[in-house]
């Protein structure tokens, strides 16, 4: 089957996750947040890194990893059952030894948890000469094919075929560098080939790469294992082939998406947050809207203290857009953060079709969103009222986590094993800070 034939796969499904269990977080709401909140490692750069960590037989070194997400325990069963050894010790320290690569082939039943987990075919591709994955699941966010990964292992001159719900990518004489222009930005794409061109013949170039912070540290650590990678954060990534890589130590970036997040938290109910072992300088996206909407902002000591007083927020537009374009794993979050405003703004989502499922949930609790086509009209409301939510993806559970934070009375969000993929310790991190917020285990 031909690349162009694969963008006509179907959605992702979340029959996986809907067994994954059944806790529920409620909320009374109402209380200013005000404390520390210590950001953890970044999810969206842990997964790429931990398949990188395929590239080379040697042993490889993680710090700052958000270990206990389920996403990640989701890709280390993966990588394990490629025959990685994946150690993982206290503070986020995890080695991925895959001395041995002894089974090409990710299966449906690991890889329909989460969609990252495509990225271990670039990887395997390149070190073995063959690989097997599983059409990915993960958010039900739309459509989000892999064409664009299979459109540039082609160009590299590997065979794709697809069957039964597989890809498999075959290169038996090795991969080739080549020119690769994406006619649209993909950051998984851009990450898959970048790991595939780090030990192909040649030279590759990807031309319209993504720039997001993830990727470059992606390049960070592949240099740190001894490839020749250039151009990053820019739009023209260059990286010349190696015959091999090495072992090497590599510390994952804070995750910015969770930065932005208690940003928006504190935004929304008042009072003052610091972050620690984080940084402004990837979230000016955020904070430039964040500030027209009357939140402010300092820096002490590598901490950012985001404070809000009891001025009411006023409405504003954001567009998400590739880096260093709003962040779409933001926008659920901001939309909560709307419906609090004095007027109206406007949000256009320009990456995922179908990444409002949110709004019909902010609405049971009294938000007044209207939807057309990839916009959204936010009108300000005196106050959202608690009710029993459902989470649809990752980034909507938080956003209605944090709609439960200011509402009247108690919120109760369901399916919350979505939250659970990308968010550490999100109940306890909030209670430190004077939330009313509980975890309650389904028995
Ligand atoms: C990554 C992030 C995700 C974030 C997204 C956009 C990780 C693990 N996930 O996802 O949290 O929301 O970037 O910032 O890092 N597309 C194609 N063909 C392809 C690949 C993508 O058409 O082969 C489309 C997608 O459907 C989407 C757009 O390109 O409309 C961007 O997707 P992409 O950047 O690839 O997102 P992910 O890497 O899956």
């Amino acid at each position: 089957m031909t690349t162009e034939a694969l963008k006509q796969q179907p959605a992702p499904q979340q029959a996986a996750a809907a067994k994954s269990g059944t806790d529920l977080i409620r909320i009374h709401g109402g209380k200013r947040l005000n404390g520390t909140i210590e950001i953890s490692g970044a999810k969206n750069a842990a997964l790429p890194l931990m398949c990188a960590a395929l590239l080379t037989d040697e042993a490889v070194r993680f710090t700052n990893m958000p270990n206990t997400l389920r996403d990640i325990r989701t890709l280390t069963a993966v990588l394990e059952s490629l025959g990685a050894i994946i150690t993982m010790g206290p503070d986020g320290e995890m080695v991925i030894h895959a001395q041995e690569i002894k089974s090409d082939h990710a299966d449906y039943e690991l890889v329909r948890q989460m969609r990252a987990s495509i990225l271990v075919l670039g990887p395997l591709l390149a070190r073995m000469g063959a690989a097997e994955v599983s059409l990915p699941g993960g958010c039900a966010i739309g459509t989000r094919p892999i064409d664009l990964h299979l459109m540039g292992l082609e160009a590299m001159g590997a065979k794709i075929e697809l069957h039964d719900g597989y890809v498999r990518a075959t290169a038996p004489d090795g991969l080739c560098g080549a020119e690769i222009t994406f006619p649209k930005v993909s950051v998984g794409a851009t990450e898959n080939l970048m790991m595939a061109a780090t030990l192909a013949k040649g030279t590759t170039v990807l031309h319209n790469a993504a720039m997001e912070r993830e990727i470059s540290d992606l390049g960070a650590c592949l240099i740190a294992m001894g490839a020749d990678i250039t151009g990053l954060g820019t739009p023209v990534i260059t990286i010349k082939g190696v015959p091999a890589l090495h072992s090497a130590l590599h510390k994952v970036i804070a995750d910015r998406i969770e930065t932005g997040t208690y940003m928006i938290a504190v935004a929304l109910t008042g009072g003052t947050l610091r972050l620690k072992n984080t940084q402004t300088e990837f979230l000016k996206a955020l904070i430039g809207p964040l500030k027209d909407a009357g939140v402010s902002f300092d820096e002490d000591g590598g901490d950012i203290i985001v404070h809000r007083n009891g001025k009411p927020l006023v409405g504003t537009d954001i567009m998400t857009a590739p880096y260093p374009g709003f962040p779409t794993d933001l926008q659920a979050q901001f939309m909560t953060m709307l419906t609090q405003c004095e007027g109206a703004g406007m949000i256009s989502e320009t990456i995922f079709e179908n990444r409002f499922m949110h709004v019909p949930e902010l609405c049971r609790m009294g938000a007044n969103i209207t939807v057309q086509g990839n916009a959204a009209i936010v009108r300000g409301v005196k106050k959202l009222k608690g009710a029993e939510v459902m989470a649809t993806d990752l980034r909507a559970s938080v956003a209605l986590v944090l709609a439960g934070l200011v509402a009247e009375g108690t919120t109760t969000v369901d399916r919350i094993y979505h939250l659970d993929r990308g968010y550490e310790n999100l109940v306890e991190k909030l209670q430190a800070c004077g939330a009313e917020i509980e975890r309650i285990r389904e028995k």
